[in-house]
């Protein structure tokens, strides 16, 4: 063979090699050096220690024994659904992460509550000191049946990176009145089918005096996003999009953590929020929440209430400066209070990538105060040490 003719063949073998190595492992998963990260670069590919992009979206992080544990959602390269389960990362620094294992995997058994195809989306891991159990919640859509289903998984590990043991899913607070609705709201006597329209004036005023609380009192209440928050006493709280994710509702949780005392609130009615993240400072309880436009990003919006029972206010908009309105392109997923950093809170959230899952980046950003409300601003990268200024 001519020199030039070899040249070309080997040529083009090496772009068949590269090329069927990009089908197998996806954009994602290319990059296999580990370079040691010593800062956040918000909305950038994240390479673990592996040089593996971080697949644990809508997640959340637990601290255990010195090291960081994150859980996320394993996506995948063409469906949001689950094919895999939930990821456990941990890290000892918060920049570098080493995947751990799958923590909770999707189930083979037709019919099963987990199984490939539903959907599992926003675990948060919290610890039970009591029974010294970690305990899982995660927002379940059951398989090939779109979001109606709106109900909580529950699952228990005894080693925080797990495997859980996946206990079941419903819907919280069946046959039980949240604490902030009145008598005449109880027993008022609208239903959906007098509201033939929608967001008219008379449909909002229904929903704020509890027409889907009504509707759904007897089966439980909707849980679509959701986040879990552990007060300084001990207490657990499971905080959820209800009622056609038009309310959100803030549900305390049994002593073991693993079900609802029944004490539970609306939190404002008929505002249409999602991907609740929630903090403490100084005794006032802060959530960043967003709207509801599917994977599209909107503006994030901050309610402040002075004990988890409210009475929660309404804040404007906590980002500021370019693209503010669209929380620089993601969406809220958990507030991670820094360990051995006073008032240090890292506001976690997702830029999504409906068309290849996988892709998905994480945007972090340090939560600054001004007038004692939090402010996020834009970095394209940032290190812990903002926090020592
Ligand atoms: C927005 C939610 O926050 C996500 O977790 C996911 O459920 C998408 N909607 C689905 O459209």
């Amino acid at each position: 063979m001519k020199p030039n003719l070899r040249r070309i063949r080997n040529l083009l073998f090496s772009f068949a090699l590269l090329g069927s190595f990009f089908l197998q492992n996806g954009c994602a998963q290319t990059n296999k050096s580990a370079p040691f990260l010593k800062q956040f670069t918000p909305g950038k590919m994240w390479p673990d220690v592996n040089g593996v992009h971080i697949n644990a979206h809508g997640g959340g992080i637990l601290f255990f024994n010195d090291t960081y544990y994150w859980f996320g959602e394993h996506k995948s390269e063409r469906t949001s659904s689950a094919q895999v389960g939930i990821n456990c990362y941990s890290s000892k620094d918060l920049y570098n992460w080493k995947f751990k294992q799958v923590a909770l995997p999707v189930q083979d058994s037709a019919g099963s509550d987990i199984e490939k195809g539903s959907v599992m989306e926003r675990p948060k891991v919290i610890f039970n000191k009591n029974t010294q159990k970690f305990v899982m919640y995660f927002h379940l859509e059951l398989k090939g049946k779109g979001y109606s289903a709106a109900r909580v998984g529950i699952a228990v590990a005894d080693n925080v990176t797990g495997p859980y043991t996946y206990l079941r899913s419903l819907r919280p607070n069946a046959g039980v009145w949240p604490m902030n609705m009145t008598d005449e709201q109880k027993n008022a006597k609208a239903t959906l089918s007098d509201f033939p329209e929608w967001w008219t004036k008379e449909w909002r005023k229904a929903v704020d005096d509890g027409l889907f609380t009504r509707r759904d009192f007897e089966g439980g209440q909707m849980s679509r996003d959701m986040t879990l928050y552990v007060d300084d006493d001990g207490t657990a709280y499971h905080i959820y999009a209800s009622e056609e994710n038009l309310t959100l509702n803030i549900a305390e949780l049994s002593d073991d953590y693993l079900s609802y005392t029944g004490k539970y609130i609306r939190v404002a009615p008929g505002g249409h929020n999602e991907a609740p993240a929630i903090f403490k400072k100084d005794g006032t309880y802060f959530m960043i929440t967003s709207g509801c436009t599917g994977w599209d990003p909107n503006a994030a919006r901050l309610h402040t209430a002075p004990s988890i029972w409210g009475p929660w206010t309404q804040h404007p908009n906590p980002c500021t400066g370019p693209d503010a309105d669209l929380t620089f392109h993601s969406q809220s997923t958990y507030i991670l209070p820094v360990e051995g950093k006073k008032d240090a809170f890292i506001f976690m959230a997702d830029r999504w990538n409906p068309r290849r899952p996988i892709d998905a980046t994480y945007v972090w950003l340090p939560i600054q105060f001004k007038n004692n409300l939090p402010v996020l601003e834009w970095k394209d990268k940032w290190d812990l040490s903002i926090f020592d200024e």
